[in-house]
């Protein structure tokens, strides 16, 4: 027999490097609380059920809490021989309390055991993940009012398309990150639910009373098979698969900050505080959190694949693979906050140039489907209204002069119905403000829907 908690039918020893990489301990104290936590629930329902006595509990439940004090105090230590956070506990435990620890472990097993601590682990955190996106939001609406009329160009293609505003396009990140929110609110659905009680994999022959443990740990549902209850990690995946779809949303709009910063755009500066410069060039001035959110979109959209790759094909039940499962949602789970802060800061402290912005607005031609509508108004189909405006435009190009510069009888010339009312509808002011079509980008659309943004955020 070995000294290891589950060595009584091995004689020999794995040394110490090869424990080393089995082990989990390294990581899974992240979940050292949680693991209390759960076993604090476990035994009180051991004792209330009796099947421990009532005063061996008592004293576990006690030797647990002095433990949960040690962590707090940072006084645990933990070590490789121990394996992972579950024999760790017990091993102290058993230290504290002496061999009446052993018999906490009556009726689980690890495998529903780590289940619940990842459970609760996860469940701790969305609400911080859905708190962070709020304040996302909230920063996002406030810049979307102060630039309901804040005109610049809208783009397809990469190339410039109609006007709209600057809020319009804010509140677009808006409404991707409430999909995000309510995604992770989901995800506590499945989430919420109770592992412990599975056993190894086929439930116990104790009188356990699984119900009372959800109440005690406050989780919503209980899992309904054993088989189930180890092997499921959807619940993490539905998170990984979450932080992908955030970071997603995060980089396009990091890529299009990015941009603005540079030369040629300018439309934007970031404040100094979230920028950086280089080691050589005196002058520069990069976007590097931006960028650098935009990067760790990688690691996250790797995790996603790693987990969903560990799972692939797994056997019901539980694994070892699965301990794989734990060190991309921390990762994940660091990264998303740590971007989602970053992106408040920098978003809130991001000088927008107004004048600039409308400039490039001016001379890009992005007026064409306002003529085109004005001539379908006036009564010519919308296709032919279309073709005398590209003929148009290919004029101005060539005679360099925009639509709006264009003298009456030339625009005449291409189409007699134009007339001298056509000047105010090809200003961009003019253009954004005519697309009140529900979600279009008029100043009054973007007012009403900043109202909007704000009571859905209230109701977070
Ligand atoms: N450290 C393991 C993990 O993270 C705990 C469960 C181990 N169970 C087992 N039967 N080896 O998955």
């Amino acid at each position: 027999m070995t000294d290891k908690l589950w060595g009584g039918r091995f004689t020999a020893k794995a040394a110490k490097w090869v424990d080393t990489f089995g082990a989990s301990i390294s990581f899974d104290q992240q979940m050292a609380k949680e693991d209390l936590t759960a076993s604090i629930a476990h035994v009180k329902m051991l004792g209330a059920q009796a099947i421990i006595p009532k005063a061996d509990a008592a004293t576990i439940e006690a030797g647990l809490k002095t433990l949960m004090t040690q962590l707090e105090n940072g006084e645990l230590h933990f070590t490789v021989e121990n394996e992972d956070i579950h024999l760790n506990m017990e091993s102290l435990l058993t230290d504290l309390i002496g061999p009446v620890a052993g018999k906490l472990h009556t009726a689980r097993s690890r495998n529903d055991q780590v289940a619940t601590d990842f459970h609760l682990w996860l469940k701790n955190r969305l609400p911080e993940i859905m708190a962070a996106i709020s304040n996302l939001q909230t920063v996002l609406v406030e810049k979307a009012e102060e630039n309901a009329g804040t005109i610049m160009p809208g783009y397809t293609h990469m190339q410039h398309a109609q006007p709209i505003t600057y809020g319009h396009y804010l509140l677009a990140y808006f409404e991707m990150l409430q999909r995000d929110y309510e995604r992770f609110e989901f995800n506590q659905k499945h989430t919420d639910m109770l592992p412990l009680g599975a056993a190894a994999l086929a439930g116990t022959t104790f009188p356990i009373d699984r119900e009372a443990v959800a109440e005690s740990l406050d989780f919503d549902a209980v899992y309904h098979n054993s088989l189930d209850a180890v092997s499921d990690r959807d619940f993490a995946l539905e998170f990984l698969s979450n932080a992908a779809i955030l970071m997603q949303h995060l980089s396009r709009l990091a890529e299009e900050l990015i941009l603005w910063c540079t030369y040629e755009f300018n439309y934007i500066e970031m404040a100094d505080t979230f920028a950086t410069g280089s080691s050589i060039m005196p002058q520069k001035k990069n976007a590097d959190f931006a960028e650098l959110v935009r990067g760790k979109t990688g690691r996250v959209y790797g995790a996603l694949m790693g987990l969903l790759t560990t799972m692939k094909s797994l056997p019901l039940a539980y694994n070892k693979d699965m301990q794989e499962d734990k060190e991309p949602v921390f990762d994940a789970y660091t990264t998303i906050l740590g971007s989602l802060h970053i992106f408040t800061g920098m978003l809130e402290s991001i000088t927008v140039h107004k004048e600039r912005m409308h400039d490039a607005t001016v001379s890009d031609f992005s007026n064409a489907t306002e003529l085109a509508d004005y001539l379908a108004t006036k009564g010519v189909p919308f296709r032919q209204a279309h073709g005398i405006v590209g003929q148009l435009v290919l004029h101005g190009i060539q005679t360099h002069q925009s639509l709006q510069d264009m003298p009456l009888s030339e625009l005449q010339a291409a189409a007699p119905q134009i007339e001298a009312d056509v000047y105010t509808e090809l200003t961009s002011e003019a253009a954004v403000n005519r697309r009140t079509s529900l979600g279009g980008t008029a100043v009054a659309n973007v007012e009403k829907e900043v109202a909007r943004a704000k009571g859905i955020i209230a109701s977070h």
